[in-house]
């Protein structure tokens, strides 16, 4: 007797007819046919039933203030920093737990249930530390909500940069944040680097620093940080966000590069949405897309997560919660078109980012919290062509959030039809 019964559903690693099976919370058995009774019966039909989608990458402290005090003029990551600097003073510890409980709601229609912020510290008040640690508390019973602390006006640039972020680790922020190529120089870029290595090793944490992101192929704080990652042994422990110099860099330069990373194990995160749209802006024509090399960096066997970065806020104004949106722009930006590569972006915004965020309760498999979304899409692929209706959402076992089924009502003369979107895909071939 099963709590939940999901029956007929397709995975994203290819099985199909697959049965779901959900006892007191947990995944207690998944197999074709299963027999037994259930409380409660989803029928897949078919349809893709995948583990929630994972943002690795995010900025909740900002996230639908679009607007506040004003608008980013030039487009740029620069002016985008000014802004939210125009913004800091301006937080209140009500409205930044307000816009961020509002966009958990929105993650949660969109299977979004694990997400890692990063959470600003270069405010004397930690105003937003405290906020978003409140918010961490409010959702935990639906989203697995990281935080990293984040100097954004630079570790050693800012006054109080070190001290703060200390401060914050101590409050309970989980994971040491940075941003070297912000910092006054490379030598001091290179500096916090190591610093911040040390300070996750010595109190047991996880690394995620906003790395070389920029069109300057002389940023090569990556480089820095593999090291560092090897010398402190924070293998696996560590993220390097963003890279976007590296799609700059020389293919010599990087052939030597790719290695490094691969030997630290580091996690690669790109965000797609935000690196396709801030950088390039100081070229003339061609413009540069400034994703790093994606389909480089998984040839080696590295890790590479996609995240979405911003939504509504002093960087972009799109946005929606919605890690199909990533997947869809890395396909395009990243050139990842074939059957394999549109998989791998799929993996990218699911089991690669949890893998980033070190989540081990994850998946589809027995023993694992029952957490999975059903969606309006056969497979991953389709999935991604129509940022497929995200229908049924279940956490623990239980249903958080339902969408109906996008389905339109053609009422052309002689063509009366009634279209959903996913009918019209053929058959998808190996
Ligand atoms: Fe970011």
């Amino acid at each position: 007797m099963f709590d939940l019964l999901v029956r007929n559903a397709n995975l994203p690693d290819g099985r199909t007819g697959i049965d779901i099976g959900v006892t007191g919370g947990w995944i207690a058995a998944i197999e074709p046919k299963l027999g037994g009774e259930a409380g409660h019966v989803i029928d897949a039909s078919g349809r893709l039933v995948s583990p929630p989608f994972v943002d690795p990458h995010f900025h909740m402290d900002a996230t639908l203030s679009l607007g506040i005090p004003r608008l980013n003029r030039s487009g740029t990551l620069l002016e985008g920093i000014a802004l939210w600097g125009e913004l800091k003073p301006l937080l209140t510890h009500e409205a930044v737990i307000g816009r961020a409980l509002r966009y958990c709601d929105m993650a949660v229609s969109q299977g979004l249930l694990a997400i890692r912020s990063h959470v600003d510290v270069c405010d004397d008040r930690l105003l937003a530390v405290e906020a978003l640690l409140e918010v961490k508390r409010l959702v935990k019973p639906y989203i697995e909500l990281q935080l990293v602390a984040f100097p954004q006006d630079g570790f050693y640039r800012s006054a109080n940069g070190e001290a703060n972020l200390l401060r914050a680790l101590d409050l309970g922020v989980d994971v040491v944040g940075g941003i070297p190529h912000f910092e006054r120089t490379m030598t001091e870029g290179a500096a916090s680097v190591r610093r911040l290595c040390e300070i996750a090793a010595d109190r047991g944490l996880q690394v995620d620093l906003h790395c070389d992101e920029t069109d300057d192929p002389m940023s090569r704080h990556i480089e820095t940080l593999a090291a560092e990652t090897v010398r402190a042994g924070l293998q696996d422990r560590v993220v390097g966000s963003h890279l976007t110099s590296m799609h700059s860099m020389n293919n010599y330069y990087v052939s030597k590069l790719i290695p490094l990373i691969a030997e630290a194990r580091i996690h690669a995160v790109p965000n797609p949405l935000i690196n396709i749209t801030l950088q390039g802006r100081h070229d003339t024509y061609p413009k540069r897309r400034g994703m790093t090399r994606v389909p480089e960096l998984m040839a080696a066997g590295i890790n590479v997560a996609f995240g979405q970065d911003c939504c509504m806020d002093p960087w972009y104004s799109l946005g929606s919660a919605d890690m199909l949106d990533v997947a869809h722009m890395a396909v395009h930006v990243g050139q990842m078109t074939s059957l394999a590569a549109m998989r791998q972006a799929y993996d990218a915004v699911t089991i690669n980012s949890a893998k980033a965020m070190g989540i081990e309760d994850y998946g589809l498999e027995i023993g694992r919290t029952a957490s999975f979304v059903v969606l309006q899409a056969r497979d991953p692929i389709e999935a991604i062509r129509l940022r497929a209706t995200r229908l049924t959402v279940v956490r623990a076992g239980k249903v958080i959030a339902q969408t109906q089924a996008r389905e339109s009502q053609l009422t052309l003369e002689g063509r009366p039809a009634s279209l959903d979107a996913s009918t019209y895909a053929p058959p998808l071939g190996g």
